[in-house]
């Protein structure tokens, strides 16, 4: 039995180290556990196209990871998307993906992090984000980097969540499953989780980063939301020039 356990750890460690840094954080929070779940992130693209129906041109997902969102974004218009994120592995499976998709001519990565996004002023038409702020070193200098990049008319759909349209049977499981941890072995660490994914705390540095208008979106990581699903949303837009005055 011991030696069971013990090879059980071991793989566990195998697993976490193969993944990268944040993947092996959630693993270690037991997000794998959700992996049983319907895929989340389909949902979430459609969200992002209803509340932005976004321009065509310069898209980027930012914290990309694998194009977990990249690829269903693609797919589900015919605009190209740059993935950024620090984790360059990540970013080459999305990349193998797309190719595998015939997709290869509409996605591209660069490697860099929110707090300093790689890109010129004013030029972005839809930046992305799903489940990355939260692992941010300072998510309120990303936003106003966010801000920075987006072009007149820009704009940003950033947070985290299930999608509008999951299976409310799947919303419950994810649900139920988090607060059966909160009181489990792992309580601290989803505690902070779950504090993390507050729409107070999204406003917090939503205010921090000075934008000027933003709307916060859904409940949080354990509550759903009539209009948004599970999950907390940072929605913005940069206004467009007048050239009336
Ligand atoms: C949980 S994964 C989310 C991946 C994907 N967007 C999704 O929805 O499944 C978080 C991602 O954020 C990235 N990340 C961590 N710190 C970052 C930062 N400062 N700027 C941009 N991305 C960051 C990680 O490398 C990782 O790929």
């Amino acid at each position: 039995m011991t030696n069971r356990v013990g090879w059980m750890a071991l793989l566990g460690s195998l697993l976490a180290a193969s993944l990268a840094p944040s993947q092996a954080a959630d693993a270690s929070q037991g997000l794998s556990g959700e992996q049983s779940l319907p895929n989340r992130h389909v949902y979430v693209v459609q969200d992002i196209l209803k509340t932005c129906s976004p321009q065509k041109g310069f898209w980027v997902d930012l914290g990309a990871g694998k194009g977990q969102i990249s690829i269903p974004l693609i797919e589900a218009t015919d605009n190209p998307l740059v993935m950024l994120d620090p984790n360059a592995e990540a970013m080459t499976e999305g990349l193998t993906t797309a190719r595998e998709k015939k997709l290869e001519h509409r996605l591209s990565a660069v490697v860099g992090v929110a707090e300093a996004m790689p890109f010129p002023d004013n030029t972005v038409d839809l930046v992305v984000s799903r489940g990355s702020i939260f692992f941010w070193d300072d998510p309120a200098k990303g936003l106003r980097e966010v801000w920075r990049v987006l072009r007149p008319g820009g704009k940003a759909y950033i947070g985290g969540g299930a999608g509008s349209g999951y299976p409310k049977w799947a919303v419950e499981k994810l649900i139920e499953g988090r607060q059966r941890k909160l009181k489990g072995a792992e309580a601290e660490k989803w505690k902070r989780f779950i504090e993390l994914r507050r729409p107070e705390q999204m406003k917090q540095w939503a205010e921090a980063a000075g934008l000027a208008a933003f709307q916060v979106m859904g409940k949080g990581a354990v509550s759903d939301d009539p209009a948004i699903g599970q999950g907390v949303w940072l929605f913005f837009e940069k206004p467009s020039v007048s050239l009336s005055n």
